[in-house]
């Protein structure tokens, strides 16, 4: 049973932090009706109302059209007349370990939070804790790809399991501060944050800004990968920019090998998937043994990847599970594939070569 919100984004969010669970939806299963004055017209009848005071003439108009609702100035008014339900407690990590996950590109557009969304509803899917964190201060825009909009809590002082908010089971998302301002961030606010998330999630999946070497606190997040997913976009390939693309990354603290690249948008009329690979590779030092290769590769496929996104579901989802794997392995357990459908394996593609 949820509550119904109508048409304010803000009061959806107020309720929510207070552990309520709402809907916009007037055909879920309801028990309440949250909304503004001035849209007072438009709410379902037979249901218990509880209307926000705006302070204006619209208060007049509603208290007269119904006065049978609750009105209210703040939440805490009304919080126990609602039976609050109690605040869902973050599950138990569900592995003893856990993994600080980042994507990477060097510039913006390329598919980093795409891949970041792919993984962490795979994860998720799979039973393993996971929470999407948005450190792309400049253009912060996970929140949207669960359908969360408002003002988002700044947790750089405080506490940052307060600021998070469940997207589906096992998915947390911790969207970026509202006003933020990308110079004031700093690298010791965000391990912080991982200290803090590691502590209750099995994953820990970071969504990042394009170029991040130009900003100094995202040598924070990197040098604390346990996995990084570099993502080349073919439809915007540059042999000059891919190759310089690696070795920033190890110069921000991330690990060689915990590099995966992955290629997205491919098509097989552009770059051969083995020049890409060949090409992020040649800006490292010769002699390396073990280089960063190429473990995913997503045809470009915008239609799929938009019908998917606002809806929490994954396109390519076989390649993702594979991806997913070497996570699950490095988390010690085992991950459940449905092989009811076709496998449109890249890796084996890839292994044939
Ligand atoms: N394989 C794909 N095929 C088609 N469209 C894609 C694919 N991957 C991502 N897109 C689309 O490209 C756009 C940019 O993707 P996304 O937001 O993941 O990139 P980003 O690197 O995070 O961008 P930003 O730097 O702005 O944060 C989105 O509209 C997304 O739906
Ligand atoms: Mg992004």
């Amino acid at each position: 049973m949820k509550i119904l919100v109508i048409g304010n984004d803000e009061l959806t969010l107020l309720f929510k932090r207070e552990g309520f669970i709402t809907t916009n939806d007037p055909g879920d299963e309801i028990y309440a009706v949250v909304t503004v004055s001035n849209n007072y017209e438009i709410i379902p009848e037979d249901y218990p109302v509880f209307i926000m005071c705006s302070g204006g003439i619209s208060d007049w108009a509603a208290k007269k059209a119904k006065p049978d609702a609750v009105f209210f100035n703040t939440i805490d008014e009304i919080k126990l007349l609602l039976k609050q339900p109690e605040p869902e407690a973050i599950p138990e990590k569900s592995t003893k370990s856990s993994l600080v996950i980042a994507t990477y590109a060097n510039k913006g557009g390329v598919g980093k939070t795409t891949v970041a969304n792919s993984l962490a509803l795979t994860l998720a899917k799979q039973g393993i804790s996971t929470v999407i964190c948005d450190f792309d201060f400049g253009g912060a825009n996970l929140a949207g790809f669960y359908n969360l909009k408002g003002n988002f809590r700044d947790y750089f002082s405080g506490n940052a399991m307060e600021c998070l908010i469940k997207a589906q089971n096992g998915l947390y998302v911790l969207p970026a501060p509202a006003n933020v301002i990308p110079t004031q961030v700093k690298g010791e606010h965000l391990e912080n944050v991982l200290d803090q998330l590691k502590k209750c999630f099995s994953v820990v999946l970071c969504d990042t800004c394009p170029s991040p070497w130009e900003k100094p606190y995202m040598g924070s997040i990197f040098s604390k990968t346990d996995l990084v997913y570099a993502v080349v976009n073919q439809s915007k390939f540059s042999i000059e920019e891919t190759k310089i693309y690696g070795p920033q990354l190890l110069y921000m603290g991330a690990e060689m090998n915990n590099v995966r690249i992955i290629l997205n948008q491919y098509d097989p009329k552009l770059v051969s998937i083995k020049e890409v690979e060949k090409c992020f590779n040649s800006g490292f030092k010769k002699g390396v043994k073990k280089l960063p290769s190429i473990v995913a590769v997503i045809p470009h496929d915008w239609q799929e990847a938009n019908k998917a996104t606002y809806k929490g579901n994954v396109t390519n989802a076989d390649v993702w599970e594979n991806v997913c794997q070497e996570i699950a392995f490095k988390l010690n357990i085992t991950l459940t594939i449905e092989t009811d459908q076709p496998k449109k394996n890249f890796l084996g593609f890839l292994k044939r070569r």
